[in-house]
């Protein structure tokens, strides 16, 4: 497995208390694969990427427990300089706002050449012949010309593109992309989704999507991790989770996604509100929101049950979800 996150941990201190953003959360991706990782926000998702890249927010941020293995070396082990070394070059972040991700005072080709010069001890005027195919690579036309622009001269759409290539520019085997897409409209989200989803088959690296927006993965991604309170409560190929899912949670969120098929129907909506992190609910989190929850629910953690191939779901009652559906 390309990277593999073992019963990962984080919390943050803070004046008000301590909350536990994440609470063991485990998933794993393979080179070439996509991992969707969905849930409400605050569920822990760029928390757990942060903890990934090296970019944790510490103090007051703190991992106390658990593993990130990345090519078979537990990241948490290794000196700041050699994880210095590994992100960018091996492992590689879009985020949500590229405008506050990207230099403002430096043209675009300064800033992707300076990828290629730092890491590749390349030539000022190679590094700006390779900046310039690779903005052609994520389609920003009149590549060639645009290289001079500053980031404030790009539309969303383009930004976001230019913050794609500075991810690909050394061929990291992973890209971690965090909401990529949330702050485009809806026909540059699937423009943007599809350069993705061509370039990750074109050098085959691993992807992690992380988004609140169930309605943009079924295209892309292989398999889904679902978040809740800081835990995966259900991991399967994309496919299985559409047909049947085996978590109330996820079931819920699927239930409120708009889909062309029930054209006028109402929308169900999942009840209630995220859990507060700084007093997580007894048992499953999710029982003050669960349609199914039983008294079980309210005082024992369920874990991390393996429902079929490739599938687990942390819900007691995971048969009765996965059977129930109309
Ligand atoms: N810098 C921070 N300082 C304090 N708490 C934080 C910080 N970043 C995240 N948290 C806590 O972690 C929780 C999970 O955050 P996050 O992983 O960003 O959620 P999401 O699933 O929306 O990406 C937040 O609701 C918050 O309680
Ligand atoms: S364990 Fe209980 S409360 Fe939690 S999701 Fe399953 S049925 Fe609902
Ligand atoms: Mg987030």
């Amino acid at each position: 497995m390309l990277l593999e996150v073992r019963d990962l941990h984080v919390e943050f201190r803070t004046r008000d208390g301590i909350a536990q953003a994440v609470n063991g959360v485990s998933y794993g991706v393979d080179a070439g694969e996509t991992l969707a990782v969905l849930g409400e926000s605050g569920s822990g998702k760029s928390v757990t990427a942060q903890a990934v890249m090296g970019i944790l927010d510490s103090p007051p941020g703190r991992i106390t427990g658990g593993q990130i293995l990345f090519q078979g070396r537990d990241l948490l082990r290794l000196k700041e300089e050699e994880r210095r070394r590994i992100r960018g070059a091996e492992l590689a972040m879009i985020f949500q706002d590229a405008l506050s991700a990207l230099n403002p005072v430096l043209t675009v080709g300064d800033q992707l050449g300076e990828m290629f010069i730092v890491h590749r001890g390349m030539s000022r005027k190679d590094a700006r012949a390779h900046a310039v195919a690779l903005m052609d690579r994520v389609h920003i036309p009149g590549a060639a010309h645009r290289v001079r622009d500053y980031p404030h001269q790009f539309s969303g759409g383009m930004r976001q593109r230019i913050m794609i290539a500075m991810a690909l520019a050394l061929e990291p085997a992973l890209i971690i992309a965090d909401e990529p897409t949330t702050a485009l409209d809806v026909t540059v989200q699937a423009q943007v989704m599809d350069l993705l989803a061509e370039l990750r088959r074109e050098y085959r690296m691993g992807l992690v999507l992380i988004t609140h927006d169930l309605g943009v993965v079924a295209d892309v991604a292989d398999r889904i991790a679902v978040m809740y309170a800081g835990r995966v409560v259900e991991s399967a190929p994309v496919h299985d989770i559409y047909k049947a899912p085996a978590h109330p949670y996820t079931r819920g969120l699927l239930d409120s996604v708009p889909r062309l098929d029930q054209k006028g129907g109402r929308l169900y909506a999942i009840k209630g509100l995220p859990p507060n992190l700084m007093a997580i609910p007894s048992g499953c989190a999710f029982h003050p929101r669960c349609p199914l929850a039983r008294d079980v629910c309210r005082t024992d953690v369920p874990p991390l049950h393996t429902v079929a191939k490739n599938r687990a779901s942390a819900c007691h009652f995971w048969k009765e979800c996965l059977h129930d559906r109309d």
